[in-house]
């Protein structure tokens, strides 16, 4: 396996088994008070240039049951976020820590911080991909059904860092996947190509044609953190792509419903729908804590 996790396409399909078997392994013993220290003594650094509620905690609670620690980096207090470069963060960074998690808006930043630091790198958000929400994402899909191989994923709304997670990871796995995105808003055109020479693709602005007996149907903010201003315009746009009763109507009869949150009601999906299948939800926040443990001790365990 590849010494970062900087993006879904970085991994085969093997090498996402491999955390998706060691997650369930983890959660296994955290729920049964087997202790895993797996990287004792080790610090993870998290830098945070954008909000977060599920990463944060789950990296440092991660971090905390593996017998190491986590150290919060806010860019508002780091130099980094007074122009220090991150060329020089990641040398100065790799002298203190055992492994970096960032969240941040360019790609560019992460596959930085891994080319120029020494340690492992971990993507905890980029605007291009959400690595570690997909592999709880699949955590949870084969929690629930067993197996990708043939099954359909769906994802409803804008064309953003999970719908190109999403694609990536469900391709990989096996999967058909079908988005439905308006045609301003698809995800990126190189992972679309991708998908499309790789697998059972599909994207189109018909959200019914795109939901048709999936499996499991995801949907997203229509605003992603950055796009604020846009919030209004992006509104209007994404009117109608949301997962509500008509859209469960056609997909597969137990199809289950996931979103990475925070969720927007009556946006993207209706309450009724989200509270109908809370329990997936849920299910896949927490799986955010088992599968990051696994990429943690898949990439820092070998000391
Ligand atoms: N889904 C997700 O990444 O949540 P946070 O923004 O709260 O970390
Ligand atoms: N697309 C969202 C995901 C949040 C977890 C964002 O980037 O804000």
């Amino acid at each position: 396996m590849a010494k970062h996790l900087l993006k879904l396409m970085d991994l085969s399909k093997g090498d996402i088994t491999d955390i998706l078997n060691l997650a369930d392994q983890l959660k296994y013993e955290k729920k049964h008070g087997i202790e895993h220290h797996y990287l004792k003594g080790q610090t993870l650094g998290m830098i945070f240039q954008k909000s977060s509620t599920r990463t944060r905690v789950s990296f440092e609670v991660g971090m905390y049951d593996l017998g190491g620690s986590a150290l919060f980096l806010s860019s508002r207090d780091l130099q980094i976020g007074r122009g220090e470069p991150v060329e020089d963060t990641a040398r100065v960074l790799s002298g203190y820590l055992d492994g970096i998690m960032i969240r941040t808006f360019e790609q560019a930043e992460v596959e930085a911080l891994a080319e120029y630091g020494s340690i492992p790198i971990i993507n905890g958000l980029t605007d291009y991909c959400h690595p570690c929400q997909v592999l709880a994402d699949l955590m949870t899909f084969r929690e629930i059904k067993g197996n990708f191989e043939g099954k359909k994923m769906c994802y409803i709304g804008d064309g953003n860092n999970m719908a190109n997670s999403l694609i990536v990871g469900g391709i990989k796995m096996g999967m058909k996947v079908a988005v439905a995105c308006p045609s301003a808003y698809q995800p990126d055109a190189e992972i679309m190509k991708w998908a499309s020479e790789n697998g059972d693709f599909l994207c189109t602005e018909n959200i019914l044609e795109a939901a048709k007996d999936a499996d499991v149907i995801y949907t997203d903010v229509w605003a992603s953190m950055g796009q604020e201003e846009e919030k209004a315009e992006r509104e209007k746009v994404f009117t109608g792509y949301q997962i509500n009763d008509d859209v469960m109507a056609v997909a597969a009869p137990d199809a289950m419903v996931q979103h990475c949150l925070p969720a927007h009601r009556e946006e993207e999906i209706t309450a009724k729908v989200f509270e109908e299948h809370a329990d997936e939800i849920f299910a896949e926040a927490e799986n955010r804590l088992h599968a990051q443990k696994a990429v943690l001790v898949k990439l820092m365990g070998n000391k």
